[in-house]
């Protein structure tokens, strides 16, 4: 069963594969109607259940669109109108009923450990769109729209600037894979997740944590950052937007990138919070395509999956 759980626990010629798949689908489609499947119809006949615990916009649509454009079909359901989510269902016995009815499985989820048991117990495959740890088809999806418009990723220079949050621990695992350099810059409280950081030291050297936002801005091909608060943040929200004051991305910021980097957010944003309205819209700024390389990357990870079964 090929789950796609996180990038780690995927070799990264098969992230590869996915990319490039996922390129020539996007190219092949030119100007056809959005919801016009794509002449192969992959998955005729093949359906996507996604399931959220916790709002989206990109990914809902995406992977919606996605599907239809393979040929499939899919089916939205939100946690809370499921007897699981309201505690009525155990998750052995709603992954049987998920693993009879489905294809495959899309489960955006508030604990990465819901996600991991799901994959222990379907019988179809599971993606991740999203738990509290990680964010893989975020940054899958962010490396195809980097190449896009830098070329090859290998050897460039990233900087995060903001919360060590979930989609920094997915673009930890892409630098050790995709070989990358990637300078965090976060306040001392807001590290990214250790395990994954380990797993990457095991790999390669290409990160460095440091809390000096121009350390991390320097000479960087892309500045990336995400909300200061992400969905299911606990603990004193005030005292954290605080400790992240210095941690903007604005032009000052990024005037010490090179003169032609790009600045990619995984959106939602807050102008003003993370990023300033200047950055975010302007010249340099990526984010529309990144969002829209979404559906194209989805279409690379749900035949991925279903290939392998
Ligand atoms: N970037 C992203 O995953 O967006 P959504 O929360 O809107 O799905
Ligand atoms: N870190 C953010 C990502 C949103 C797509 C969150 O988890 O809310």
């Amino acid at each position: 069963m090929k789950h796609f759980l996180d990038l780690s626990l995927i070799s990264k010629q098969e992230l590869r594969q996915i990319i490039e798949n996922s390129k020539a689908r996007k190219k092949n489609r030119s100007s056809k109607g959005k919801v016009l499947p794509d002449k192969d119809k992959p998955l005729e006949g093949k359906l996507l259940l996604m399931v959220f615990e916790k709002p989206s916009t990109r990914t809902r649509l995406s992977f919606d669109l996605a599907m239809r454009q393979l040929g499939g079909e899919t089916i939205v359901m939100n946690s809370e109108n499921l007897h699981l989510g309201i505690g009525g269902e155990t998750i052995e016995d709603t992954a049987r009923v998920f693993s009879s009815f489905s294809d495959i499985v899309m489960l955006r989820t508030f604990e990465h450990s819901t996600l991991v048991k799901f994959s222990e117990l379907l019988t179809v495959p599971i993606i991740n769109g999203l738990t509290n740890d990680s964010h893989p088809c975020q940054i899958l999806s962010d490396v195809m729209t980097f190449e896009e418009i830098k070329g090859p990723i290998v050897g460039k220079k990233i900087a995060w600037i903001g919360d060590g949050n979930n989609v920094t621990n997915s673009l930890m695992e892409a630098s050790a894979l995709f070989d990358f350099k990637l300078t965090i810059a976060c306040p001392k409280n807001f590290l990214p997740s250790k395990k994954v950081l380990n797993w990457s030291k095991k790999i390669n050297n290409n990160i460095t944590i440091v809390h000096d936002p121009k350390d991390a801005a320097e000479n960087s091909d892309c500045i990336m950052t995400d909300k200061w608060i992400s969905m299911g943040d606990k603990g004193d929200l005030k005292k954290k937007r605080k400790a992240f004051k210095d941690f903007k991305v604005n032009s000052k910021l990024l005037k010490l990138a090179k003169k032609d980097a790009i600045f990619m957010h995984d959106l939602p944003a807050k102008r003003g919070e993370e990023v300033s309205a200047e950055v975010i819209d302007g010249k340099q700024s990526v984010v529309w395509q990144q969002a829209e390389n979404r559906l194209h990357c989805q279409k690379g990870i749900i035949e991925w999956c279903l290939k392998g079964k």
